[in-house]
């Protein structure tokens, strides 16, 4: 959550629909030890979403009052109706889950709605 605090760890890799994207530093292991997937990276900013969490759960599309989220796989689609689950093997090699990319992140009014329901806690805001 306090990415922006360590730039050293999190630092911007790249661009995506007009947001920025870090990747992690540090690779992480999961419960067997083995490497947890972190290449994906936290996607924006002022709404920056962990795609290496997302489960593609879609409640942080559901309730977003200025429509900031759509689908990573399925663009121009978002809600919690996701044609693209379950993924086709390629895509879930490479992604596990569709991912709620925050393309409209300057359009967020800060009610903090995503970031509480999200169940894994994929989301943090930033107000600038
Ligand atoms: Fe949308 Fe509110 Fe989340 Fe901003 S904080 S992205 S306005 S749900
Ligand atoms: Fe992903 Fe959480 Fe939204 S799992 S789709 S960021 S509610
Ligand atoms: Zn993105």
């Amino acid at each position: 959550p306090d990415f922006l605090k360590k730039p050293d760890e999190y630092p911007v890799t790249g661009e995506h629909n007009g947001h920025k994207v870090r990747a992690e530093g540090k690779q992480r292991l999961d419960a067997e030890g083995k490497p947890y997937p972190t290449k994906l990276g936290i996607h924006g900013t002022i709404v920056a979403v962990d795609f290496d969490c997302c489960v593609a759960d879609g409640v942080c599309h559901d309730v977003c009052p200025v429509n900031v989220f759509e689908w990573l796989l399925n663009p121009g689609k978002s809600g919690s109706g996701n044609d693209l689950w379950p993924l086709p093997q390629d895509l879930h090699d490479k992604y596990r889950t569709d991912k709620a990319d925050p393309i409209r992140e300057n359009d967020c009014i800060f009610c903090m709605a995503c970031e509480t329901s999200c169940p894994v806690s994929a989301i943090k805001i930033n107000p600038p």
